[in-house]
């Protein structure tokens, strides 16, 4: 409707020969549907009061034979508004090829993007502060296969950093004597082991110093650290995968920084050849400093002077990789926004030394904060692993009301998703925002739990649908609710074009708002036949909106709640 309304504005733009393409917008004024606010525009350009030019457009308007069809009122306001509420037919037309469309008429893409998002660290378990990439990176690659692009994503685990060697120093300092395949420990035992060596080589410079010689031994292939690299990844990665699980959050590939130093050989002597790498003090960088910088950006590290990778060789051989493997339209990141410098060197690097030209996007994301408004954190001070928040949230919601105590397990656990992930998704990714679990868990406000109560409320008022949406518009709550569908497939686009989920959970948000308001005051009992049927033609995609909408972020509906 929205391309429909635009062309014909245009037309009546072009009558008085300002050649434009004009834009409407969904008013806040409640008693009008859409305005378009380009006389504005326009008025400098041709010397001319908004208001004139506005006032110009509706004539031209009302002189046209099909104004009556399209239009119950058009208008100029004061200093330049064009107005227009549109006629009740030309919504039901409207509706009806929404309705009988696949995928809501969402134009289809057919780019191949790989997501990079999770990178959550081997050894370490997962905290709060990995919910949102995790959550936000499965609602963009959910988004953007609906347009009908090939996704793929991978979860880019940290398998090879600092942590690896600590913990490595740690086990055998723990079993003298044995000999590494004899070795077996349990996930517990990593999870006190992780955070006593960290502690300790904060501490202790000296076995700092060894844990540092492991890792980089380890990362140069030596093959008797790998067998205890492997028994800490199989047992960390097995537990991560339960609560990505948990989240519904998948990867197509399980790669992580090590198998980038499979592609380090091929890639050095491309940088080496091509006289990419400069040395500074022993070091060889890569120079990203560009003259218009508004701050230093420093050169981006390849190998130290000792020999070893970093972070950023490792970033840098996996766009190779990719490069090689899957020929990408584009490589998306949902990584922390402090990481921000890291990925302006890395993509500066990547177009500097032509290692892959696609396109390259870092769409970092803010904390999820405590109630001080600081990064979320446990009563005493550490950090919240993900696994207690999820506890915590379903607490919770368990509490609440006495009838939660006997809900159905997996539907509790949808639930709780709803909850995370709504509360999360709700905001601007780049913004941080206050985890409040009883704000989150109630079934009242702009929550997860609201929007699953909304659409089970209406499901069992619905009945199969039989015939077609008639003509008719009942009342406002019922005009309000069909205008609000319509919405639907520019969202979807919205979302999809920005790559920001949010547009769809505020959009969910008010849309449930709407149609609560249209069941409350709109009976189902004891109407006339046709009146039924066209309430449950409305209601069934209501619902399937919702539904669909719901399942791009990533949630689910319980059976019942
Ligand atoms: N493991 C990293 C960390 O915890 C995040 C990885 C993000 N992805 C990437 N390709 N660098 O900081």
């Amino acid at each position: 409707m929205y391309e429909k309304l635009e062309k014909i504005l245009k037309e009546a733009f072009q009558k008085s020969n300002y050649n434009y393409e004009p834009k409407i917008i969904k008013s806040n004024i409640e008693e009008i549907d859409f305005q378009c606010d380009d006389a504005f525009k326009l008025a400098k350009e041709y010397h001319k009061a908004p208001l004139i030019i506005a006032e110009e457009i509706v004539s031209n308007l009302k002189k046209e034979p099909y104004f009556n069809e399209y239009f119950k009122k058009v208008s100029a306001s004061k200093p330049g508004f064009i107005n227009i509420i549109v006629s009740d037919k030309l919504i039901n037309d409207n509706l009806k090829k929404l309705i009988s469309k696949e995928k809501f008429g969402v134009k289809k893409e057919n780019e191949t993007i790989v997501l990079d998002y999770g990178g959550p660290n081997v050894a370490k378990p997962l905290h709060v502060g990995h919910l949102r990439t995790a959550i936000i990176g499965q609602a963009i690659n959910n988004i953007l296969k609906f347009k009908g692009n090939k996704t793929i994503s991978d979860v880019h685990l940290g398998d090879i950093g600092a942590q690896m060697g600590q913990v490595i120093y740690g086990i055998i300092n723990d079993f003298p004597n044995k000999k590494y395949e004899e070795i077996n420990f349990d996930l517990n035992y990593l999870n006190v082991t992780y955070p006593k060596m960290s502690a300790l080589c904060k501490e202790n410079e000296e076995i700092k110093q060894k844990c540092a010689e492991i890792t980089k031994k380890l990362q140069e292939g030596d093959k008797n650290y790998h067998i205890l690299w492997q028994k800490i990844y199989n047992l960390s990665v097995t537990d991560i995968k339960r609560i990505y699980d948990y989240l519904d959050v998948h990867f197509d590939y399980w790669y992580g920084e090590s198998d980038a130093y499979k592609e380090f050989p091929e890639m050095m002597k491309y940088l080496e050849d091509n006289h990419y790498l400069k040395l500074d003090e022993g070091a060889k960088v890569i120079e990203v400093k560009e003259k218009d910088d508004k701050i230093d950006i420093p050169p981006c590290i390849i190998q130290k002077s000792d020999g070893a990778y970093l972070y950023a060789t490792s970033d840098l051989g996996t766009i190779w990789q990719r490069k090689k493997d899957f020929n990408p339209d584009e490589i998306i990141y949902v990584v922390d926004a402090r990481q921000s410098m890291h990925f302006t060197q890395i993509f500066r690097a990547v177009k500097k030394t032509h290692i892959y030209e696609g396109k390259l996007a870092h769409y970092g994301n803010g904390t999820v904060n405590g109630k001080d408004n600081k990064p979320f954190k446990t009563r005493t001070g550490g950090a919240l692993k993900l696994e207690d928040l999820i506890k915590e949230v379903k607490e919770e919601f368990v509490n609440l009301r006495p009838e939660n105590k006997n809900m159905d397990e997996e539907d509790l656990d949808k639930i709780v998703n709803a909850i995370l992930k709504f509360a999360d998704l709700q905001n601007d990714y780049t913004r941080n925002y206050i985890f409040d679990i009883k704000k989150f868990s109630e079934v009242n406000g702009k929550t997860g739990p609201y929007i699953l109560y909304t659409y089970l409320r209406i499901n069992k008022l619905l009945t199969k649908n039989s015939g077609n949406l008639s003509d008719n518009i009942y009342n406002e709550t019922d005009r309000t609710l069909r205008l609000k569908l319509l919405e639907v497939t520019n969202i979807i686009e919205q979302a999809s074009k920005e790559r920001k989920p949010h547009y769809i959970a505020n959009y969910l948000y008010e849309l449930s708002v709407i149609a609560n308001n249209f069941y409350q005051n709109n009976h189902m009992t004891g109407l006339e036949n046709e009146i039924k049927n066209d309430y449950n033609i409305i209601l069934s995609f209501n619902n399937l909106v919702l539904k669909t909408l719901l399942n791009l972020l990533g949630i689910h509906i319980p059976k019942s709640m």
